[in-house]
């Protein structure tokens, strides 16, 4: 599936769900997400788990079944949303104002940020970090790279290619009420580093 083709954001994600199309839906495992943001004992604590952006359903799967969280997943894509209804709670990512207040021990977004230009990401953030609770952790990923484009445009999204700094997302999350308490890294090639914050409420 080209990046570039005409349909829209969210067309695009439910062909590519439609197709189990791996390389865009990436299929991470729980762990992979755990070493990525060094989050074991976090994990361990949390109870009640948002997932931002299911994907294959891989770690959901996991989550909820072999370790026992009580998992809700936003995703963009209907399809999406149907593949782990009966396993986790579903929420379409149009109505994250409607996430309950302080609810989750742990949201983890993954792969999913580079997808997303800064209107979309910035309103779901606002909403996640509301819904988390007193001692809850929002574990977010994005990247950045050498040579960024002037502007983002449909084919950036689609294609992962949304690029930020941790001090361009960190300003927006003290905007939203909370603070970052740590950040990891991980250099990906020479030129594209991943970021991930551990967001709290402040
Ligand atoms: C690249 S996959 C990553 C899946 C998984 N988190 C992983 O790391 O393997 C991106 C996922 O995010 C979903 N997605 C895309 N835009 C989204 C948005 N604005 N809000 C929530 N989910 C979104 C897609 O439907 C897809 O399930």
């Amino acid at each position: 599936m080209e990046a570039t083709n005409d349909m829209t954001v969210t067309e695009w994600w439910e062909t590519a769900h439609k197709n189990q199309d791996k390389k865009w839906l990436t299929g991470s495992t729980v762990r992979s997400y755990l070493d990525f943001f060094k989050a074991y004992e976090i994990y361990a604590k949390a109870e009640i788990v948002l997932e931002i952006g299911c994907g294959m359903g891989r770690a959901t799967q996991q989550m909820a079944c072999n370790d026992s969280k009580d998992v809700t997943v936003m995703d963009i894509s209907v399809i999406a949303l149907a593949q782990i209804m009966s396993i986790a709670r579903m929420f379409n990512s149009k109505g994250h104002m409607y996430l309950p207040t302080d609810y989750f021990d742990l949201a983890i977004s993954h792969l999913v940020a580079q997808h997303m230009c800064d209107a979309d990401l910035y309103a779901q953030m606002r909403s996640v970090i509301r819904s988390l609770t007193a001692s809850g952790v929002f574990l977010l990923q994005f990247a950045d790279a050498k040579g960024r484009p002037p502007s983002y445009t449909i084919a950036h999204e689609k294609g992962g290619g949304v690029l930020r700094t941790p001090a361009e997302v960190g300003e927006r999350v003290e905007a939203f009420g909370g603070e970052v308490v740590e950040t990891v890294e991980r250099k990906i090639n020479s030129n594209v580093t991943w970021w991930g914050l551990h967001i709290m409420r402040s």
